[in-house]
């Protein structure tokens, strides 16, 4: 199979963790016979940096004429004096903007080997955990209206929450599709006791539950959710949300696996071009060390091999090769739980392509 990726590596960490998912890449590649064509363009910080945009034309057009989008990560210290619709954030959302990429699904499991590593007690653990975090990706407050001015003499501002049926539609439809092929659950987070946008979240996400009768839908509050995922997270299939809350709760669901850098995602497009990027940041404090957990971003690489190519065994390969590094106590530092030596990023994406 030829298939054509467009490589965003972007800034911080990004450069790193992405140079280690190409390595394994090209050994399922190597292997299975397929020929994987790389098209790297500029995001975030470093396209700021050379073109004074951080989203440059060219890399909309490079990741639109592609087969599938892969990406690091943006931002960092250094662009913080930039003006708020040049920052390297703004680089990213425009990309999931320009591609439609409305829904991200963040799937957080417990590797067996990493079981001593989440900071859950043993108990909690021992039950398992299996999420699948669907967060709308291109709606709420994250692209609501926004002002900051003065009234009446005093600092103001404000970010407006708004959601249409139609929006609500098509990402309830994704996390009902994808409980299909679980463990048949879903639960909706969100802020009904207080928000319209989350009234009508329920209403509409009630009306779509009846055109799937095997589903289980519940409802809970975000603020109850927070606490139920650190308290019980076995009782979670499938998680529907909004932007901003799927933001916070993937990135607390990260924890019960023992590593924010564990984390891969996808995120599908109306467009049929896909993203793929790890869940973290460009974690400025650890970038240029060559200690950043790439094993999300290749885990994302999997996720593209199956959501676009429709490589189900070579996804398979590369995270059962994950499993076996694990098992092996072939680490990064970010996980605190010392059963072997700790490796460098740049050694991972070999060992991880060497057991493929
Ligand atoms: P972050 O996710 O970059 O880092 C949070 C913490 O987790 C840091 O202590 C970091 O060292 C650690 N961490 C993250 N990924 C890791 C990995 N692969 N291996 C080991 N440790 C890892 O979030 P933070 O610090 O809030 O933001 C840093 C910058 O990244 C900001 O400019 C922020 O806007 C941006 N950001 C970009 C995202 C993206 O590109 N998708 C998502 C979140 C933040
Ligand atoms: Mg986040």
């Amino acid at each position: 199979m030829n298939k054509t990726i467009a490589v965003t590596k972007g800034d911080g960490i990004g450069v790193e963790i992405v140079d280690e998912a190409l390595k394994v890449l090209d050994r399922v590649a190597e292997k299975f016979g397929h020929k994987f064509e790389y098209k790297y363009a500029l995001i975030g910080g470093a396209a700021y940096d050379k073109y004074h945009t951080p989203l440059p034309e060219e890399t909309l057009e490079i990741c639109k004429s592609s087969d599938a989008v892969f990406l690091g990560a943006v931002g960092g210290d250094k662009w913080d004096s930039v003006e708020p619709d040049l920052r390297p954030e703004k680089g990213l959302l425009a990309l999931r903007k320009g591609l439609g990429l409305y829904a991200n699904l963040r799937p957080a499991t417990i590797y067996e080997a990493l079981k001593s590593a989440s900071p859950l007690k043993d108990y909690i653990v021992e039950k398992g955990v299996d999420i699948l975090v669907v967060r709308e990706l291109i709606g709420g407050i994250y692209f609501g209206d926004r002002k900051t001015y003065v009234e009446d003499g005093v600092r103001t501002a404000y970010d407006v929450e708004k959601y249409n049926e139609n929006e609500i539609k098509r990402i309830s439809k994704m996390a009902f599709d994808s409980a299909m092929k679980r463990r048949k659950k879903v639960t909706l987070v969100d802020k009904a006791n207080v928000l319209d946008s989350s009234k009508l979240w329920r209403e509409v996400v009630k009306e779509m539950s009846k055109d799937y009768p095997e589903v289980e839908l519940d409802f809970m509050y975000v603020d109850n959710a927070s606490m139920q995922l650190i308290k019980n997270p076995s009782q979670f299939d499938v998680i529907l949300t909004n932007n901003i809350f799927g933001d916070i709760l993937s990135d607390e669901s990260s924890q019960i696996t023992g590593s924010i850098g564990m984390l891969p995602s996808a995120s599908i497009s109306e467009i049929g071009i896909h993203m793929y990027e790890p869940i973290h940041g460009s974690a400025p404090d650890i970038a240029g060390q060559d200690i950043a957990n790439p094993l999300a971003t290749i885990l994302s690489a999997a996720m593209m091999l199956r959501y676009s190519f429709d490589l189900e065994e070579e996804a398979v390969a590369i995270e059962n090769a994950v499993e076996k590094v694990l098992e092996e106590g072939i680490r990064t530092i970010d996980i605190k739980e010392p059963k072997g030596e700790y490796v460098k990023c740049s050694e991972i994406g070999t060992a991880v392509a060497e057991r493929i």
